[in-house]
């Protein structure tokens, strides 16, 4: 291996710890504790997961956590209803309802139905709008994460040819928005990009993103590269039990890359730390106080 290796888990420690302090500040001198609500609908295991850590990690930052669990088969409207009580109170500041949501229940009118002020996902439509007029928004969490690891590894991005493979809304779409605000020439390609091999290895950063395992090898990697894997994918091991990897094959890609996150312990940990750094933000937007530094795009 030649690459440095980011260390997401260290990184994310360090945004949680400056989460932390910020929300210690705003209790002290303002009197104002940064609430999150994260609503839950049905039984999902991976996504029961997630919620239990983000409930987890608000309360240790110091914030009120209210989490609402909801059976699979509860009605659009009940959901909807919640929604607008959540918007309503001025005890929470950010609001996540988790997705996937179950079939009976039209997604996009659920999140255009959150406060675009409490939209920490940043998937609202009037988000979505900001981010790509270059305007003030809330930032989608996980792409906010791995330009927090760019900018830190490399400094200035400007000009240099970001490669993001994945086009969906919660990653590949507001990376590249971000991407186009560093001033690098952006690619977004996806499974029906002619000569993907190719394109990639123009990337000087890439932003891998498609949920394929191990989908980028080492050849494809331009030397020197910075790359930042952001699929969670679990494999069965050949001896028996399974693994987590990312959508690059590390250990080719790290031979070559001049930096690479590691699966898991690299953009994972930065997706639930952004989340509270956003609530924090959308907190001190709503009391007209100063935005944390460091913590926003
Ligand atoms: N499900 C998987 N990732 C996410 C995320 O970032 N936000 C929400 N709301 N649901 C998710």
């Amino acid at each position: 291996m030649t690459a440095t290796r980011i260390d997401g888990k260290a990184f994310a420690a360090n945004v949680r710890a400056q989460v932390a302090t910020h929300v210690a500040r705003l209790r002290e001198e303002h009197g104002i504790t940064p609430g999150l609500a994260v609503v839950l609908v049905g039984e999902d295991p991976a996504s029961q997961v997630y919620v239990r850590n983000k409930g987890k990690q608000t309360a240790e930052a110091g914030m009120a956590s209210f989490e609402h669990k909801l059976e699979m088969t509860t009605p659009e409207a009940e959901l909807l209803d919640l929604v607008a009580r959540l918007n309503a109170d001025p005890a929470v500041h950010g609001i996540l309802v988790q997705l996937p949501l179950p079939d009976h229940i039209d997604a996009d009118k659920v999140i255009n139905t959150i406060d675009p002020a409490k939209d920490v996902d940043g998937f609202h439509i009037s988000n979505v709008g900001l981010l790509g007029t270059g305007q003030k928004s809330m930032v989608p969490c996980t792409p906010l994460g791995c330009l927090m690891m760019l900018r830190d590894h490399l400094g200035d991005l400007s000009g240099l040819n970001a490669v993001v493979l994945g086009r969906s809304n919660i990653v590949g779409k507001p990376m590249a928005q971000l991407l186009l605000g560093e001033s690098c020439t952006v690619t977004i390609a996806h499974s029906r990009t002619r000569d993907l091999p190719d394109v990639v290895r123009g990337a000087d950063i890439l932003v891998a993103a498609v949920g394929r395992p191990q989908m980028v090898p080492g050849d494809w990697i331009k030397p020197g590269a910075t790359v930042i894997d952001v699929g969670i994918n679990r494999i069965d091991k050949p001896e028996g039990g399974t693994r987590l990897v990312g959508d690059v094959d590390f250990d080719s890609a790290a031979a070559v890359a001049g930096a690479i996150t590691p699966v898991p312990g690299g953009v994972g940990p930065m997706t639930i730390a952004c989340l509270l750094a956003n609530t924090v933000t959308a907190c001190c937007r709503a009391h007209g106080l100063s935005e944390p530094e460091g913590l926003t795009a």
